[in-house]
């Protein structure tokens, strides 16, 4: 894949490390999960290194001090199912965040996303939005969800990704240039039924054990 400006592979050895736990069929839903929220906290703290900033003026115990602060409330948006997976990671470094559910589902007959529940915040401009969904496979449920955050007002977003595919990415990338994607995994294809190859399966199912 050509590189994209605004796809970022967070690959340092700790976050590898967390994907090899996740991507192994051994691992069982508890050990899946525990790996998930870590890889989390990793991905989210690379994903404020773009977040805006603003100056402010404190007092330590000793002296006056100009210190810098993220600028805006974060709202975090897991895309459920298995965006929840994400989500106590996400809130361990960013626990004053809002949070916002998309519910989409993957209609497996046409690999088509389907909406089923959305509940965000309201004034969803003034926030810096972060999406939470393991997997991003043919792009569908993401470009909507980017789609609806948008209509709601969202100006700001990053998405966050264990595993993202190339046809995936290139799709989300070219009708979001505005977002910033991160994902610890560029896998390189989908097999027939569009699941990522080689992947780490349903991330819902092994999550929730629904296997
Ligand atoms: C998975 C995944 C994404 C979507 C990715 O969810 O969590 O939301 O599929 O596929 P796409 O990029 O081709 O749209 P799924 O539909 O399995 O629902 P779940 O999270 O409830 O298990």
């Amino acid at each position: 894949m050509a590189d994209i400006p605004n796809f970022h592979l967070v690959d340092d050895p700790l976050s590898r490390h967390k994907l090899a736990v996740l991507r192994d069929e051994r691992t069982p839903t508890p050990e899946f999960r525990q790996a998930m929220k870590e890889l989390s906290l990793l991905m989210v703290a690379e994903a404020t290194h773009v977040m805006p900033t603003k100056h402010t003026e404190i007092n330590t115990p000793l002296e006056p001090t100009e210190v810098e602060e993220i600028s805006g409330p974060v709202c975090l948006v897991p895309v459920l199912r298995a965006g929840l997976g994400m989500l106590d990671g996400a809130l361990a470094l960013l626990p004053k965040a809002t949070v916002g559910f998309m519910g989409l589902f993957r209609d497996e007959e046409t690999a088509q996303p389907v909406e089923y529940y959305v509940n965000l915040p309201r004034n969803l401009e003034d926030y810096l939005v972060l999406v939470l969904d393991p997997m991003l496979a043919t792009g569908g449920s993401l470009s909507a969800t980017l789609f609806k955050l948008k209509e709601e007002g969202a100006t700001w977003v990053s998405c966050l990704h264990a595993v993202s595919a190339v046809p995936g990415v290139e799709r989300v990338c070219a009708e979001h240039p505005d977002v910033n994607f991160y994902s610890a995994a560029l896998d390189p294809e989908l097999d027939e039924n569009a699941f990522i190859v080689p992947g780490l399966g349903d991330a819902g199912d092994r999550l929730y054990g629904t296997l």
